[in-house]
């Protein structure tokens, strides 16, 4: 079942909405590094800015712009960015022979272990990457593809994460995790300083066309993509533009935390199809700024994302077609929720001059998975489209 929860974002409600820095989440000096560092790594290129008029027309808003992240670095998610970034941060200065005798780990749902993993493999250090058992055997074995060894846990995402952090503590392992749940977690502050450099080349293209959205939409999992996305936009626009976290019914962490007024934890098996949204427990490093900025939280059910990927795969509304995945498409999809529910649209304000921007955050990383959701071949998709 799809619902919102509006309310006033605190710098809103307390008359700072306007535009300026912002650094509740991400430390400047991280995020400086970031952007000078990663530009420089083999394989980095700017992903595309799509515009999807098709779409746009059904959904009667006046333009989709969709940021396509299946391209980068080969890794096939925005993640690459993140997890990649906080080895890096973290390795910093140590020696090759001293790299090769750390142990990193973290906890994942696929994406952020596979850019730890990648990223492990480059400074040749040890990686263990915590999966728990929903994660399926395809992206469990690109990961093991990047030389890091599987363990899986029992039970859900939130499971392993405290696994993952009990066992850092216990073995001297260095954790990066891309979600905190302890208040002296650093790493996922480096993750997200990670993700700015998909913000700044957002910005660089709206900037070349002299757009600014007035509506964003962008799915939470444990919220450090939205933190990272919102507060860069905050910064430049202020509450201009619309702020709406999209998360799956079935793992609503982040629009439960935001009806408490506080951080809290969802129980259940957090079983969506939105793999990589399967959380049920905020990041209290993204929290900060999340709070700050977004004013709608809207959740989805997991048939909207799946008829996004179909209609995005057979590019059912005259654009071309787009391989996107579970996960992936969470944020188009609640935009299509948004703008076919008369009262929610209306609360949102979406017109026929509505401006949207959303992130299609990976493509097709788990292939089998893509097939059995759409029906559609991915190899197919992706030729049809070039
Ligand atoms: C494809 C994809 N999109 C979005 C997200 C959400 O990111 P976050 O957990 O930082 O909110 C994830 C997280 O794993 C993901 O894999």
């Amino acid at each position: 079942m799809a619902a919102l929860f509006s309310r006033e974002a605190l710098e809103s409600s307390s008359g700072g909405g306007q535009p300026g820095p912002i650094d509740y989440a991400i430390p400047a000096p991280l995020r400086a590094k970031a952007v000078s560092v990663i530009p420089q790594w083999p394989g980095y290129h700017p992903t595309p800015l799509i515009s999807l008029p098709g779409m746009a027309k059904e959904l009667g808003v006046g333009s989709i712009l969709t940021k396509y992240e299946a391209g980068r670095f080969g890794l096939g998610s925005f993640k690459a960015l993140g997890g990649a970034f906080a080895v890096a941060n973290a390795l910093e200065g140590v020696t090759p022979e001293a790299a090769r005798q750390t142990t990193v780990v973290t906890a994942s749902d696929g994406n952020h272990g596979l850019s730890v993993a990648w990223g492990a493999r480059q400074h040749g250090c040890t990686c263990k990457i915590y999966l728990h058992e929903h994660v399926s055997e395809d992206r469990a074995e690109l990961i093991r593809q990047q030389g890091a060894e599987v363990v899986r846990i029992a039970g859900t995402y939130d499971d392993s994460t405290h696994q993952a952090l009990e066992d850092a503590r216990t073995h001297g392992w260095i954790l990066l995790s891309d979600t905190a749940i302890a208040e002296d977690d650093e790493a996922p502050g480096a993750v997200m300083a990670g993700y700015t450099v998909m913000m700044q080349e957002i910005l660089a293209d709206l900037d070349c066309c002299e757009t600014i959205p007035s509506h964003v939409f962008v799915q939470g999992g444990c919220g450090g993509l939205a933190a990272a996305v919102f507060g860069v936009l905050f910064e430049k626009w202020g509450n201009v533009p619309r702020y709406v976290m999209v998360e799956p019914d079935k793992a609503d962490c982040l629009f439960q935390s935001a009806r408490a007024g506080r951080p809290v934890r969802i129980e259940g098996d957090l079983d969506t199809v939105m793999g990589g949204l399967s959380v049920g427990e905020v990041s209290l490093t993204a929290w900060e700024t999340i709070v700050r900025t977004v004013g709608d939280f809207l959740t989805i059910p997991d048939a909207a994302a799946i008829q996004m990927m179909k209609a995005l795969g057979q590019g059912r509304f005259g654009d071309a077609p787009l391989l996107a995945g579970d996960a992936g498409v969470a944020g188009l999809a609640g935009l299509s929720v948004a703008a076919g529910d008369p009262r929610i649209r209306e609360t949102l304000g979406l017109t026929a001059g509505s401006i949207v921007l959303t992130i299609v955050t990976e493509g097709a990383v788990d292939r089998s998975g893509y097939a059995r959701l759409t029906g559609l071949d991915p190899q197919h998709v992706a030729e049809a489209r070039a």
